[in-house]
């Protein structure tokens, strides 16, 4: 099996630089390029990057796109507290994506269900996804995987676990976070032909320890990527201090 390739820098604007320069030499080669995106914390810098070298002529989206990990059941889009919020503002109206390329699944539907099948049929109708950029959450999920998610899940209803909840409380001020949100699965996310995990800051290491290094799990969603053949990891050196050294150098110890 191939193990996700592991790369640490500096600091979160390292990896937001090295993350951009794949999504650049990916959508160098493959203009039309599907991708997964996700929000939160972490991709604030890439996306940030992204606009960057838009702005200075050196990225074109105009082909590109793009569909949305996940989204809170029950925010409407207008919504601070909503991913295509978050999207708008930081990375959608700000470069050259065209709208009707950028897909986040509505949270709003009457029949959720319906929307998840029809969001994982617009996946599969765009070709497939050429990379998908992760982030990675305390308790190892990815989208909205909570631990417990089953592999072969498509995009579905999903129940935020607590600690999600709680992570993700400061973009909701007084409101309540909602129980469910809407996700792309396990499935769908192994099914990209190349996957990104970035993962940033202290509060990550110990779980991004057990992602990469630890038995591939459901009670550890992000696990799963060591079964993928193509994932490049992105780490900084405060996340990535929870790493135990690489086996080589275990298995060869010095002599005495
Ligand atoms: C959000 C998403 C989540 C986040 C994860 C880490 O679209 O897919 O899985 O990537 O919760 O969030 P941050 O980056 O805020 O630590």
């Amino acid at each position: 099996m191939t193990k996700p390739r592991l790369t640490i820098v500096a600091d979160p604007d390292a990896a937001a630089r090295q993350a951009a320069d794949v999504i650049g030499n990916l959508i160098k080669h493959h203009p039309n390029a599907c991708l997964i995106l996700p929000t939160g914390r972490t991709p604030v810098g890439l996306y940030h990057e992204l606009v960057v070298r838009y702005q200075a002529g050196c990225l074109d989206f105009s082909a590109i796109r793009t569909f949305n990990l996940d989204e809170w059941v029950g925010i409407p889009p207008s919504s601070p507290s909503s991913y295509g919020y978050f999207m708008d503002q930081h990375l959608f109206r700000k470069v050259n994506l065209r709208p009707e390329n950028c897909h986040v699944p509505n949270g709003l539907a009457a029949d959720l269900e319906l929307e998840c099948a029809a969001y994982e049929d617009q996946i599969q109708a765009a070709g497939g996804v050429d990379l998908a950029l992760l982030g990675i959450g305390q308790n190892g999920h990815i989208g909205f995987n909570e631990p417990g998610t089953p592999v072969h899940t498509c995009t579905h209803v999903a129940t935020v676990a607590p600690l999600t909840k709680s992570t993700n409380a400061y973009t909701f001020g007084e409101s309540p976070v909602p129980d469910q949100a809407l996700t792309i699965g396990i499935a769908t996310i192994l099914a990209s032909r190349a996957i990104v995990l970035l993962a940033t800051g202290a509060d990550k290491a110990e779980i991004l320890g057990r992602a990469l290094q630890g038995p591939v799990s459901p009670e550890v969603p992000a696990s799963i990527l060591q079964q993928h053949p193509n994932v490049l990891v992105i780490s900084d050196v405060a996340a990535a201090s929870g790493l135990r050294a690489p086996e080589s150098k275990e298995s060869h110890p010095p002599h005495p």
